[in-house]
Order: C-alpha cells, then sequence, then structure tokens
C-alpha cells in the first residue's frame, strides 16, 4: 500500500464505532466462574443494565433481571433454593427459566415470568448474550476451532478509552510501519456475520507470483486477529513453531471505560516437556499482553478517535468501522434496539459501505 494514496472519503460519523451509549449485542464476559459458587447470588452492572446472577445445585448458572416483577425488590438480596431463586421480599420462588414458581400466600403461582439470558461458561468466564437467542457462538480463537487446546485466565485491568479504541490499535498498518518497522498489510475475512479476522501472511508468500497457488504451503497467517462482536479481540501471533494464542474480552463500562479480562490458550501437548512447552508459551502470551497495554495505554486514554482524514493505509481500519456499523446495535442501560432494523440500520450500511468501503 500508498501512504500518499488519494485519500478515502469519510463524510459521515460512525453511529456504533467509539460510541459509548450503544454497543452490539452479542456475548460478553461476566465474571470468572471460580467468582460464583454453588448457592450462591450475586448482584452485578453490565453493559449499564442492572442483573442476578446465580449458581444452582446442578451447578448451571442463571442470570436474570435484577428487579422482582411484583413490587422491584433487587433479587440479588434473594437465596438460592435447590435452582431456584427466592425473593428476599414477600418470597416469591422463580425457577432457571424465570417461570415464577411459588408465591406463599396463593394457592397456584401467577403466570408470569422473570427476564432471564442465555448464559455459558467457556475458557473459566461466565458469558452472557445481550439479546433473545445466540446467533453465533462464544469467541473463540479461529485457528484452534477443532483443535484441543488449554486456556488459562489472566488478569483483569480497566483502561480509560472505548473498547473501540483497543481494537483498531492492533491493525493500525500505519503504526506498524512507521512505529515498529514492520512490513505489515492485512487480509480481509468475515468468519461469521458477527466476526471479522484480518491476518498477515509471510513476506515470501506476498511475493510469489501464484500466491492462490502457493496459499496451502502458507496456511497460517504470521499475525491474525479475530473481532467478534464488536468487543472481543483474538489473536494469533507467530510462526508455526512457537505461535501464541491470546484473547482479550473487552466490555464497555461506566465513565467511557474498558474492562478488560485476558485469557491465554496453548495446544494441548503431552507429557512433561509439552507442560513446560506450554507454560512458556503462556508467558510469552502473556508478556506480549502487558508490552502491547504498557506501550499504548497513554495513548488510548488521551485520544479523541475522529478518523477526518483517513489514507489508503488506514483501509483496515476503516473496514473494521465498517464491520461495526453493520452490527446489531443496542442502547447502553435498557439493551433495547438502537433503533429499527428496517430503516436507520439499513440506511446507515449503505452510507459506511458506499463511501468508506475501499476494497
Ligand atoms: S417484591 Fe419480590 S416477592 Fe414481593
Amino acid at each position: 500500500m500508498d501512504a500518499n494514496s488519494p485519500h478515502i472519503k469519510a463524510t459521515h460519523k460512525p453511529k456504533i464505532f467509539n460510541n459509548s451509549e450503544r454497543f452490539i449485542e452479542g456475548w460478553y464476559w461476566v465474571i470468572p466462574s471460580d467468582n460464583l459458587g454453588i448457592n450462591e447470588v450475586k448482584s452485578i452492572t453490565l453493559l449499564g443494565r442492572k442483573l442476578v446472577i446465580y449458581r444452582g445445585q446442578d451447578y448451571q448458572v442463571t442470570i436474570c433481571d435484577a428487579y422482582c416483577p411484583h413490587m422491584g425488590a433487587h433479587l440479588g438480596e434473594g437465596t438460592v433454593e435447590g435452582n431456584e431463586l427466592r425473593c428476599a421480599f414477600h418470597h416469591w420462588k422463580f425457577n432457571a427459566d424465570g417461570i415464577c414458581v411459588e408465591i406463599p400466600c396463593l394457592d397456584e403461582p401467577l403466570s408470569l415470568k422473570l427476564k432471564t439470558w442465555p448464559t455459558v461458561e467457556k475458557y473459566g468466564i461466565i458469558w452472557i448474550w445481550t439479546g433473545e437467542i445466540p446467533r453465533e457462538s462464544v469467541p473463540f480463537v479461529p485457528e484452534l476451532e477443532f483443535q484441543d487446546y488449554e486456556a488459562v485466565l489472566g488478569s483483569s485491568f480497566v483502561i480509560n478509552c472505548h473498547p473501540h479504541l483497543i481494537m483498531l490499535n492492533a491493525i493500525d498498518t500505519q503504526y506498524f510501519q512507521g512505529v515498529q518497522v514492520l512490513d505489515i498489510g492485512f487480509e480481509k475475512q468475515e468468519l461469521n456475520q458477527n466476526a471479522i479476522i484480518f491476518s498477515k501472511y509471510k513476506r515470501q508468500y506476498h511475493d510469489l507470483p501464484f500466491k492462490k497457488v502457493f496459499r496451502p504451503l502458507y496456511k497460517n497467517p504470521i499475525y491474525s486477529i479475530c473481532y467478534w462482536y464488536g468487543s472481543t479481540v483474538t489473536l494469533t501471533v507467530g510462526t508455526d513453531l512457537r505461535r501464541c494464542y491470546l484473547m482479550l474480552a473487552l466490555r464497555l463500562i461506566a465513565g467511557e471505560q474498558v474492562e478488560v479480562q485476558t485469557i491465554f490458550f496453548t495446544k494441548q501437548r503431552k507429557g512433561l516437556l509439552g507442560w513446560l512447552f506450554n507454560r512458556l508459551m503462556l508467558w510469552l502470551s502473556n508478556s506480549l499482553v502487558q508490552e502491547l497495554i504498557r506501550d499504548e495505554r497513554n495513548i488510548l486514554q488521551n485520544m479523541q478517535f475522529n478518523l477526518k482524514n483517513p489514507i489508503k493505509v488506514d483501509q483496515s481500519i476503516v473496514q473494521l468501522i465498517n464491520h461495526v456499523e453493520m452490527q446489531k446495535p443496542l442502547m447502553w442501560k435498557t439493551w433495547l434496539l438502537a433503533r429499527s432494523p428496517e430503516t436507520e440500520v439499513k440506511e446507515t450500511q449503505t452510507k459506511w459501505r458506499d463511501e468508506l468501503t475501499n476494497d
């Protein structure tokens, strides 16, 4: 790519990207699994919405709205009985589907339902889907989809910026070319309707005259990043012998901050040597994250993102913004659709595709 190429037109501001009033319907990390024992109930606030989470006797996790449909008592004060949750105020009881199963002063419970949310436990984390029915899976590292792997939870921390700024930083070609002095350009691939991959292959591969013919020989990119639901990032870095896999599960919190949970992955390896090698790879992955965050933290926290004059080398960033703008937007706190999918979303998609897409 040529940094002196003409500008890409950017006459419309994104409506979802870097907007702290909106987020994309999808899977979001809630808390580490170990932080919720059997019969334990906790109050949480996620993407502005008050929720309650509990683990029943059968070890299943339920996440429901925080306020009792009778009179609005906070169910975080309630108690878990078997696999059900009893409100602390008038002792109405709700099962794991949210159905009211007991009202102590009535012979039969009323036909009403407490709002519950799809929940999954994976990688030692509890995840929630912020809509009715999950359309895609919990984020995964594409290269490990059909492999046996080991997942280890890393640290969680807060940065004073929008999650999207952390995301775009990982594919900022100018940054890689100018600051990191790497020849890095990305190939884009839609993994599914909610996930997009940007990959960098070996230089030799790009120099080959018939690269499609030789693609099987250079199957794995040396740098590959996958964005899920505009919030979770998986990163694969390295040669076939030493590959680091990691996930940054991001979520917007109040005050335009992002809360980050790191998760590290290695392929499963047998024996003591395999175990030692995996420890080394996990340590390398953790070092990679620490370095990335340390180098960028101040820039990200003091940035006022406004892509007014994108040039051709900003192509991957524009593609990422386009992808985010195509997703289903929900409103912070209410989790309601930000606008009608039939009208305004369609209009926005058209504008961004016509005027910012550069591929
Ligand atoms: S407020 Fe919950 S049972 Fe009355």
